[in-house]
């Protein structure tokens, strides 16, 4: 099946933006090591990224039609800073009923206290958050562990 990974604002500038915190991989080495990660488990990845809030909501929509078709197993999602802002999205996944593994790069627990607060986990399968770039392919695979078929 499809696997959805979803990158939201500002991940377009990975490998530059602030490379202490988030390394110098840049987007299309995440999705290089999505697309090897999903292969290997006999899945695909439909790989993207937005800036634009209503985007992201129209690709969480899209996947939850997907889920429903059986063509799509779930979204790996790395909301960016929606994650602490966006009830929008919530009620995105929520609606659309699409198994959703929440990634975050760096450790935001260990970072400012506007980033400890997530709209996202409790409508979040699973969570993977400080493993770096690799934690996209972990989303992956236990995204497969928990939804595969
Ligand atoms: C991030 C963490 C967010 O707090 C931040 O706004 C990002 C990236 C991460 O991957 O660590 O844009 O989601």
């Amino acid at each position: 099946a499809t696997i959805m990974v979803l990158n939201g604002p500002n991940l377009n500038l990975l490998g530059q933006r602030e490379p202490a915190q988030y390394g110098y991989e840049t987007l299309a080495d995440v999705e290089s090591m999505c697309r090897e990660a999903a292969q290997a488990l006999g899945h695909e990845v439909d790989f993207r990224q937005s800036n634009h809030e209503g985007v992201l909501i129209d690709a969480i929509h899209e996947a939850g039609r997907g889920v429903k078709e059986g063509s799509v197993l779930g979204v790996v999602f790395n909301p960016g800073a929606y994650t602490h802002t966006s009830i929008a999205l919530h009620d995105a996944i929520k609606g659309a009923e699409v198994p959703v593994i929440e990634v975050h790069i760096s450790n935001v627990h260990a970072r400012e206290s506007f980033r400890h607060h997530s709209y996202i986990s409790p409508c979040a399968a699973g969570i993977v958050v400080g493993m770096g770039v690799h934690g996209y392919v972990m989303g992956i695979q236990g995204l497969v562990h928990k939804f595969g078929r």
